[in-house]
């Protein structure tokens, strides 16, 4: 009796180990890709990206841009040494002008990019005059190319530029509905 309920409790456990291994697998908890996300948005009645700097992101690792309000916004990756321009090449983004009739319900937009490498990525939203009043942001900011210095050519910036069509990342609309239950 007391055999077999340790062969049983040994194959118990094994199984549970063998599922908790499972577990550590997965991609959903294991994969070393990490997930930004950066809010297009309205801040202290200003337009802006919230956060604006960020840093230690990885290549491999997506940077999510969600346009979580009513007023249109686009994000783009900009030139580092023109202000509210932007970069062209393999590594540029746009992501369109987006928004959302329904901040509870949706849909939502983002947009995704998958970081290439460890160069700093300036962005600005393209939308009317957002990029001169500082709708900019900075991924991995070095100590010559800062935030501070990209937002001075931006507010200084005559025009902002917005590329021809959405290109370089995802785009996504998520619905939320919400369901009142009581
Ligand atoms: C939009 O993003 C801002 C900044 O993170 C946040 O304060 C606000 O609550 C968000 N709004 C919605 C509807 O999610």
């Amino acid at each position: 009796m007391q055999l077999k309920a340790a062969i049983f409790s040994t194959l118990f456990l094994s199984s549970y180990v063998a599922a908790d291994v499972t577990v550590t697998t997965n991609p959903v908890t294991s994969y070393r890709h990490k997930l930004h996300i950066i809010q297009a948005t309205i801040a202290n009645h200003k337009p802006a990206f919230v956060p604006n700097s960020l840093t230690n992101v990885d290549p491999g690792d997506i940077l999510r841009f969600v346009f979580n309000g009513t007023v249109p916004h686009s994000v783009v990756r900009g030139d580092p040494s023109n202000g509210c321009q932007p970069l062209v090449g393999s590594t540029a983004f746009y992501s369109g002008t987006q928004s959302t009739k329904d901040m509870v319900n949706g849909p939502m937009p983002m947009f995704d990019f998958v970081v290439k490498d460890r160069n700093p990525i300036f962005v600005y939203c393209s939308v009317g005059k957002h990029c001169q009043e500082g709708m900019v942001a900075a991924i991995n900011p070095t100590n010559d190319q800062t935030l501070d210095a990209y937002t001075s050519k931006c507010t200084g910036a005559s025009s902002a530029v917005s590329p021809k069509g959405p290109n370089g990342g995802f785009l996504n609309k998520i619905t939320l509905k919400v369901t009142k239950t009581s």
